[in-house]
């Protein structure tokens, strides 16, 4: 039977200092399905996505990406999951600004053998399919070798999806990598990532607080429906 890409089961997490943003007895993404979580500006995506990630260390309660718990004892067990098994979108898309459109996307096959070997199972190798991906996006041609920092927002955009596709990971999470976007360049870019991910199987957790992307995907859940924290009786 195939996991399910994302289970978490009684998690609550509260920052220092701070009342719990989150209070979540059951969520689950399962395997190949794409989920639109929406909810309002401070309502806790963002932090649910971190925890997700790996990049936030569970407080209480369970979380399993693709079968695999991420534990908040080991922090380095976190990061391989993260690395070889899960694509991450960021807002500010996080790409590093002295190497090219190209360059930036084989990033993540550096960090994960296992991503390499399912590239060497395709019998893809990565600079064909790192260009592969790119024009998939709609990237120009020209674009390919230009620098990061000489790309444009949405020019970032396709390059920081395809980073997160390559090797084939089989989760996707990204947090409202649409905001800076007109409504015809968010759409067409959904409908692309969501394209990429279906022909691969790979699942798709993506957050924003714009309800009216809702319809492009598997299913949307509220953020407030099943967050108990910050509710009052
Ligand atoms: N790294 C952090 N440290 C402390 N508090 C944080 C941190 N990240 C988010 N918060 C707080 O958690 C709450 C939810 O924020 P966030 O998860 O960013 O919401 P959203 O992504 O839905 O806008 C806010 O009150 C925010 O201030
Ligand atoms: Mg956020």
């Amino acid at each position: 039977m195939t996991s399910p890409a994302v289970s978490i089961t009684s998690l609550r997490h509260a920052w220092p200092g701070a009342e719990p943003t989150l209070d979540i007895e059951r969520f689950e993404v399962a395997a190949g399905e794409s989920v639109f979580l929406v909810g309002p500006s401070g309502s806790g995506k963002s932090t649910l996505l971190g925890l997700i990630a790996g990049v936030t260390p569970v407080q209480s309660g369970r979380i399993e990406v693709l079968g695999e718990p991420m534990l908040a004892g080991k922090p380095r067990q976190r990061d391989a999951i993260r690395a070889s098994r899960l694509g991450v979108i960021f807002q500010m898309f996080n790409l590093v600004p002295f190497l090219n459109a190209v360059e930036n996307v084989l990033l993540p096959l550096q960090f994960s053998p296992e991503r390499r070997q399912r590239l060497e199972a395709m019998d893809r190798d990565g600079p064909a399919e790192a260009r592969r991906l790119l024009r998939e996006l709609r990237l120009d041609e020209a674009s390919l070798t230009k620098k990061a920092t000489d790309l444009s927002v949405g020019q970032q955009q396709r390059v920081a999806a395809a980073r997160a596709l390559i090797g084939g990971p089989g989760l996707v999470i990204a947090d409202e990598p649409t905001s800076a976007l007109d409504r015809s360049a968010r759409d067409s870019f959904i409908a692309l990532l969501m394209q990429e991910c279906s022909t691969r199987g790979t699942a798709l957790l993506f957050v924003s607080h714009d309800e009216t992307l809702a319809a492009h995907f598997d299913r949307k859940v509220d953020l407030g429906e099943i967050n108990r924290a910050g509710v009052t009786a």
